[in-house]
C-alpha cells in the first residue's frame, strides 16, 4: 500500500472556461490526473467565487464545466426566525440572513494525496480489490466564516467528489439543506438507460433513449413499476444513470456511501447555447425531501455522499468498475466470521405467483395486533385473536410446507430456507399505511417456530427470517431489538427486511434523510446480533456493503416478482446500473413460465427461457442467490436444475467477457474455495454431531457426486478442482458468442457441461398480455434446452447461442 500525504498547493494552468449559467468565466486553478493520466479533474471558482468543476479524458470534455454547491434554509424561512429565544437556539442555522451556500467562496488552501491499496472483501466478485486514485482536497472559505471543503479523488475509471464541512472554525454549525446544486453539464445529448426520477422507488423497466426524450417518455417510462410512486419531475431520472456517448464512451453517474444525506436523483436541463445555438443537456441533482420539505439536516463535521462519473471505453469496464465499492470506507466489523455468503430456496414465490398467501384467515377484515399500546382499555375486547379465527386454507407457511421445502432444500445442498407469512398481521399490512402492523415475534397458530428451526437445523440448513414493515418504520423501530434477539434465540442468522407502501410517519419518503438513517440503523443493529440483511424496497445501495459485510442484499430495483411486466433486456441492464452500488436479491430461477399453472386466474408469462434463468447466477452478482420457484417445477426438469444446485455464489476471479446494456452480457467467474462451505460451518454442532449440509457446489468443486459418501472432514482431506462457471443472457434477440477458454490453466484437460438453449426454443418475446394458449402460437417454448458434455482446454472456443429471451450457462471442472 503506498499512502502519500504531502500538503502543497497545487500550481498548475489557468484555465478559463464557461461555468454553469452559459457566458460565466470560471477560473479552473486546480487540476488532478487520473493514475494513469487519461481522466483530468480540474477545481476552481467562477467570478462571483462559486466552485466548480469538469472532468476531460484524453483531452475530450466529459463534464463540461459545472457548477457546485448547496441552497440553504434562510432565516426568513425559518419558522420562528423572529421570535429572540428560538432565534438563539438556532444560532448555527444563521447565515447572515443568506440562503446561499454556494457563491462567495475563495481557496483557502490546497492538499493531495495518493492511495494504491488492495484490500479483501468479505464477498465479491473477486478476492482482492486494487483501490487507485489521487486526490485533491480544495479548501473553500468565505468571509461570513464558512468553511466548506470538496474534495476529489480520480482513479483511471472515473470521479468522485464530495463537500466536507469541517467544524473548526467553521460558521455553519447545524444547517438545513433546502436543494443541493451540484451539476453535471454534458458533452451530448448521450443515449441513456433510465429509470423514472421518483423518492419512493426503483422498481421500475428501464427505458432507453436519447437525454432530449426523457421528458416525453416520462410517463410511458412508469408504466408497469412499483407503488408508491413519487415522482417530482418529467425530467427527472434515478441514478446509477449509465449513459453511452455517440464516440462509444460509457459515462455512469451515481453516488457512493450516502450515510445521514438523502438519496440523488437527476433533473436534466436543456439549454440553448448562445453561441451556437445547440441544446446543452445538464443533470441537476435534485435530493430527496423530508415531510417539512427541507431536503437535509446537517451538523458539522460532517460530509455529503461522494458524487462519481464513471468513466470506460468499454462496456465490460464498467462492470468491471469498483469505483463505488472503492468510495465507501472499509469494514468496520472487527469480527466477520459469522458473515457467509448463501444459497437459499423460498416458501415465497407461491405467494407472489398467487398460489398461496402470506394471511392465515379470511375471519378479519382489519386486525389489531395484541400489545398495542395506542389503545385504550375499553378497546382491548376489540384485539383479533387468531387462536379463535378459521384458517382459509391456503396460507402458504404453514408446517407441512415449510416441512417439504426443508426436505427439498436440504436434499439439494442448499444453505437456507426463507420463510414469508409466518407472523401474524398479513390479513391487514398492505395500503393502509397503519403504524402498529406486525409485531415481528408472534407466529400464526400453524408455523410452530421452534420446531421448524429445530427440523431445519436437523437437516443442516438455516431458515431466513422475514420482517416486512409495510414501511411501518416506527414500528419496525419498536420491535427490531425483540425481534432481532428472537432470531438469535432460535438460530436464525439472516433476515430479509421488506418497505412496502408509504411510509410512516406520513410524508417522510424512502429514499429521505431520516429513512436513509432507519435503514442503516437497522443494519448496524442488526450486526451487533450477528445477522445478515436483505432489504426489499430500500433505498438502492451505493457500496455501504464494503464497511457492513452484513448487508449481503438488497432489492430495490425490478425484481422478479413483477413477473410478466419484466421487459426482456431488463436483466442485461441491472448489472450497469442497480449493480453498481451492490448486489441485488434479483430472485432468479423461475422455470415454470406461465403463472397460470401456479393460480388459474393469473395470465401472467414471463419474458425467459429456463436457459437465461440459469445464466443469471453467473451474470448478475450476489452473494445471496435464490433458487426462487417451487420445488414441484424444478422436479420434472431436475438436469438443468442441476447448475443451480453446483453454480457458486462468491468469487475468486471474474471476467467480464461480452456486454451492452440493454442487449446482452457474458461472464466468467472462478469460485472462491475459502467461503463455499461457510454456510454449512455456520449452522454449528447439532444434537448429532452433525454439521450443516455440504452445498452442492462444494461438492462440485470437490468433484464427489456420491451423495453418502460426503463428511466435512472428508471435505478437508481434498483437494478442491479447477473451475469456472460461464453465464450468458440476451434481450428478445437471438444471439452467438464464441467463448474463448483462454482463462483455463494451459496444458489442462476440463470437462464442461453445456446447458443451452435448444433451436426452437424462445421466450416470450411480445408485451401483450395474453393466455398461454395464445402466446403458444406465437412460438413461445422456454422449457427447450440441450445439456452436453465436451472436454475442454485453454485453446477451446465455444459457440454458445441463446434463443430470443434466453441464456446459457456451462460449468467446467477440472478432470
Ligand atoms: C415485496 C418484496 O419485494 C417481496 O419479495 C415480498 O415477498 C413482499 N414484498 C412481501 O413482503
Ligand atoms: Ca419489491
Amino acid at each position: 500500500m503506498k499512502h502519500l500525504g504531502i500538503t502543497i498547493l497545487a500550481l498548475a494552468t489557468v484555465l478559463l472556461a464557461s461555468c454553469g449559467k452559459p457566458g460565466t468565466k470560471a477560473d479552473f486553478s486546480h487540476t488532478l490526473s487520473s493514475p494513469d493520466g487519461t481522466l483530468i479533474a480540474s477545481l476552481g471558482l467562477t467570478p462571483d467565487g462559486q466552485p466548480c468543476y469538469k472532468l476531460d479524458r484524453s483531452g475530450a470534455a466529459v463534464i463540461k464545466p459545472s457548477l457546485l454547491g448547496f441552497a440553504l434554509v434562510s432565516d426568513t424561512d425559518r419558522a420562528g426566525g423572529d421570535d429572540p429565544v428560538i432565534k438563539n437556539a438556532r444560532k448555527g442555522l444563521r447565515l447572515s440572513g443568506k440562503s446561499n451556500l454556494c457563491t462567495g467562496f475563495s481557496i483557502l488552501g490546497v492538499s493531495t494525496d495518493s492511495l494504491d491499496e488492495t484490500w479483501q472483501p468479505v464477498w465479491g466478485e473477486e478476492s482482492e480489490i486494487r483501490n487507485n486514485y489521487n486526490e485533491l482536497l480544495v479548501m473553500l472559505g468565505r468571509e461570513d466564516g464558512v468553511k466548506m471543503n470538496v474534495r476529489m479523488r480520480l482513479y483511471d475509471d472515473g470521479l468522485g467528489f464530495r463537500y466536507e464541512f469541517p467544524s473548526d472554525g467553521n460558521s455553519l454549525v447545524t444547517f438545513w439543506l433546502t436543494d443541493e446544486l451540484t451539476e453535471f453539464r454534458m458533452a451530448g445529448n448521450h443515449t441513456a438507460w433510465w429509470i423514472p426520477g421518483d423518492y419512493d422507488t426503483q422498481e421500475f423497466n428501464y427505458t432507453q433513449s436519447r437525454l432530449s426524450q426523457v421528458k416525453s417518455l416520462y410517463w410511458q417510462s412508469q408504466k408497469g413499476g412499483g407503488w408508491p410512486w413519487k415522482s417530482f419531475s418529467e425530467s427527472g431520472v434515478q441514478t446509477a444513470l449509465q449513459m453511452k456517448t455517440d464516440d462509444g464512451l460509457y459515462i455512469n453517474i451515481h453516488e457512493a456511501a450516502v450515510l445521514d444525506f438523502p438519496t440523488m436523483n437527476l433533473n436534466i436541463d436543456s439549454t440553448v447555447r448562445p453561441s451556437d445555438k445547440q441544446i446543452e443537456y445538464t443533470l441537476k441533482v435534485h435530493l430527496t425531501p423530508d415531510a417539512t420539505g427541507y431536503v437535509g439536516r446537517l451538523t458539522s463535521p460532517c460530509y455529503s455522499p461522494w458524487r462519481t462519473v464513471q468513466v470506460c471505453d468499454k462496456a465490460t469496464d464498467v462492470l468491471r468498475s469498483r469505483l463505488i465499492l472503492n468510495l465507501n470506507e472499509p469494514c468496520t466489523l472487527e469480527d466477520v466470521s459469522w458473515i457467509h455468503p448463501v444459497k437459499y430456496m423460498g416458501v415465497w414465490w407461491e405467494m407472489i405467483s398467487d398460489h398461496s398467501t402470506w394471511g392465515y384467515t379470511n375471519d378479519f377484515p382489519s386486525v389489531r395486533l395484541p400489545g398495542d399500546p395506542s389503545l385504550p382499555p375499553s378497546l382491548q375486547g376489540a384485539i383479533t385473536d387468531y387462536t379463535k379465527a378459521k384458517p382459509h386454507g391456503r396460507h402458504g407457511a404453514n408446517n407441512a410446507n415449510v416441512r417439504r421445502y426443508i426436505d427439498f432444500a436440504a436434499e439439494h445442498g442448499f444453505d437456507a430456507l426463507l420463510i414469508e407469512g409466518w407472523n401474524i398481521g398479513w390479513e391487514d399490512w398492505y395500503g393502509k399505511d397503519k403504524d402498529y402492523v406486525f409485531d415481528f415475534l408472534t407466529p400464526y397458530p400453524d408455523f410452530d417456530l421452534p420446531a421448524l428451526n429445530k427440523y431445519a437445523h436437523e437437516k443442516g440448513i438455516r431458515l431466513i427470517m422475514h420482517h416486512e414493515s409495510s414501511s411501518s418504520v416506527t414500528n419496525y423501530e419498536r420491535f427490531m431489538e425483540r425481534a432481532y434477539n428472537l432470531m438469535n434465540q432460535y438460530g436464525y442468522d439472516a433476515v430479509k427486511s421488506g418497505y412496502v407502501g408509504h411510509i410512516v410517519p406520513h410524508g417522510e419518503h424512502h429514499y429521505s434523510q431520516p429513512i436513509i438513517n432507519h435503514y442503516h440503523r437497522a443494519i448496524v443493529e442488526a450486526a451487533k446480533h450477528h445477522i445478515m440483511v436483505n432489504a426489499h424496497e430500500a433505498v438502492r445501495p451505493t457500496g455501504l456493503c464494503r464497511t457492513w459485510p452484513n448487508m449481503i442484499g438488497n432489492e430495490s430495483a425490478m425484481g422478479t416478482e413483477f413477473r410478466g411486466r419484466i421487459n426482456p433486456g431488463h436483466t442485461t441492464i441491472l448489472p450497469f446500473t442497480r449493480l453498481q452500488g451492490g448486489p441485488m436479491d434479483y430472485t432468479p430461477g423461475i422455470f415454470e413460465t406461465d403463472m397460470e399453472k401456479n393460480a388459474p386466474w393469473n395470465h401472467d408469462l414471463m419474458r425467459h427461457t429456463i436457459c437465461n434463468q440459469l445464466g443469471l447466477y453467473v451474470t448478475f452478482y450476489s452473494p445471496l442467490q435464490m433458487a426462487a420457484d417451487f420445488p414441484e417445477h424444478y422436479e420434472p426438469y431436475m438436469d438443468a436444475f442441476q447448475f443451480i444446485k453446483d453454480v457458486a455464489v462468491d468469487w475468486d476471479t471474474s471476467i467480464y467477457l461480452y456486454a451492452e446494456p440493454g442487449d446482452y452480457i457474458v461472464t466468467a467467474r472462478k469460485p472462491k474455495v475459502s467461503t463455499l462451505n461457510q454456510a454449512a460451518d455456520g449452522v454449528g454442532t447439532l444434537p448429532d454431531g452433525k454439521k450443516g449440509v455440504i452445498s452442492n457446489a462444494a461438492r462440485y468443486v470437490y468433484g464427489i457426486d456420491d451423495t453418502n459418501a460426503l463428511t466435512h472432514s472428508h471435505i478437508n482431506a481434498l483437494k478442491p478442482r479447477e473451475v469456472w462457471y460461464i453465464g450468458g443472457i440476451t434481450d428478445e434477440n437471438a444471439r452467438e458468442f464464441s467463448v474463448k477458454l483462454d482463462f483455463l490453466k494451459p496444458g489442462v484437460k476440463y470437462e464442461a457441461t453445456i446447458y443451452a438453449d435448444a433451436k426452437d426454443a424462445s421466450g416470450y418475446v411480445s408485451d401483450v398480455k395474453m393466455g398461454w394458449e395464445a402466446a403458444r402460437k406465437e412460438g413461445y417454448n422456454p422449457k427447450a434446452y440441450t445439456i452436453t458434455k465436451k472436454t475442454v482446454t485453454s485453446k477451446t472456443v465455444l459457440k454458445l447461442k441463446m434463443a430470443p429471451c434466453g441464456g446459457f450457462a456451462v460449468s467446467i471442472r477440472e478432470r
